[in-house]
């Protein structure tokens, strides 16, 4: 029976196109660079996003942690959202890696931080402040919001003024890409480096691309060394990356279509409210006080549907590439069945 799992879109599986391109994948010491299949797919992912050089890193969180590192100096501050997954998610390794700062900006609902915060944030030359050398920014953000184009523009007109770079994290930003109808190069032609998951909706099973200028991409290759993420034949695990990249990226608009008719369908629940970000493939919504959660995921476990438990009666579900409408159906009806009972 097959096991509809609505966790994320890190659970996605290989496509059989992906397994039989990693069976056949030219391989050689990527650490020399011999690697053709990882050269491929770095020549192919900087384009996408429109930046001179990308590498390949073992997850989005080493992306996000290299990329800090390589921009800033030890006790400098950045500028980050108070919400964002670098912040709360990874494991406060900006401290420990990097020995910066967090100047966090609490975002509004659509993910923005405020554009006026985000001047005032920016350090003075004052003998007493530390250097603001990095502003991060997430798209799509993981509420579920996409940051449109007009605010990424501004941001980098106040970044430039300020000669301070900018980081995107952009663990899914081909879903935001696929949001705004546009091409990934067009959000990225604001920022300074990007990290793109590989592994979550796209359906790759590991990993994630850094891209920069050259120099940023040498420096940040020596610090991905030093991190250990220095791998060897990855040419097997970059190669389902290029179909991840090349194919995968242009079917989310299914995601996201199906987002919507789960958002629609759940929001017909009595006891359930869809709430937060609607841009993307995740699914955000609400329980009131009559609805046990818990019993709720165990309740559907049963049912062979896998989902994560609430916070504070919050939940989220993520339609991706192993979930269809019929998935979506029979998770509906479970609920109403667990509801019934
Ligand atoms: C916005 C965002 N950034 C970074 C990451 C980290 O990616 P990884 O799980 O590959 O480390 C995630 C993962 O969910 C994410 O949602």
């Amino acid at each position: 029976m097959k096991i509809i799992d609505l966790r994320s879109d890190t659970v996605t599986k290989p496509t059989d196109e992906m397994r039989k391109a990693m069976f056949e994948a030219l391989v050689g010491d990527a650490v020399y660079g011999d690697d053709e299949t990882t050269n491929e797919l770095e020549r192919l992912a900087a384009e996408a996003v429109g930046m001179e050089a990308a590498m390949f890193v073992p997850s989005g969180t080493f992306g996000n942690q290299v990329a800090v590192l390589t921009h800033t100096n030890h006790g400098s501050e950045i500028i980050l959202g108070a919400n964002s997954h670098i912040k709360w998610h990874e494991v406060g390794g900006i401290a420990l890696i990097s020995g910066v700062l967090a100047h966090t900006i609490k975002e509004n609902e659509n993910g923005l931080m405020p554009i006026e915060e985000i001047k005032t944030g920016i350090r003075t030359e004052d003998i007493h402040h530390p250097d603001t050398t990095l502003i991060c920014l997430e798209n799509a953000h993981g509420n579920g919001k996409v940051l449109p184009l007009e605010y990424m523009k501004a941001v980098s007109e106040i970044a430039k003024a300020h000669q301070i770079p900018i980081h995107l994290d952009g663990a899914r930003l081909f879903n935001a890409a696929t949001f705004l109808n546009v091409e990934a190069k067009e959000i990225c032609k604001y920022v300074d480096s990007v990290q793109f998951c590989l592994s979550k909706g796209l359906a790759a099973p590991i990993g994630s691309i850094v891209a920069g200028s050259h120099q940023f991409i040498s420096k940040a290759k020596r610090n991905r060394k030093m991190l250990g993420g220095g791998m060897r034949q990855t040419g097997v695990i970059a190669a389902p990356g290029i179909i991840a990249l090349e194919k995968m990226s242009k079917r989310l608009s299914i995601d996201h279509d199906n987002a919507k008719y789960f958002r629609d369908q759940l929001d017909k629940i009595s006891g359930f409210e869809v709430n937060g970000g609607r841009d993307i493939n995740l699914v955000f919504h609400q329980v009131d006080n009559t609805i046990d959660y818990q019993k709720l995921v165990s309740f559907l476990k049963e049912r062979n549907i896998l989902i994560n438990g609430d916070e504070y009666g919050s939940g989220r579900f993520v339609t991706h590439i192993g979930v269809s409408r019929d998935d979506i159906d029979y998770t509906i009806q479970s609920i109403k069945d667990f509801l019934k009972e």
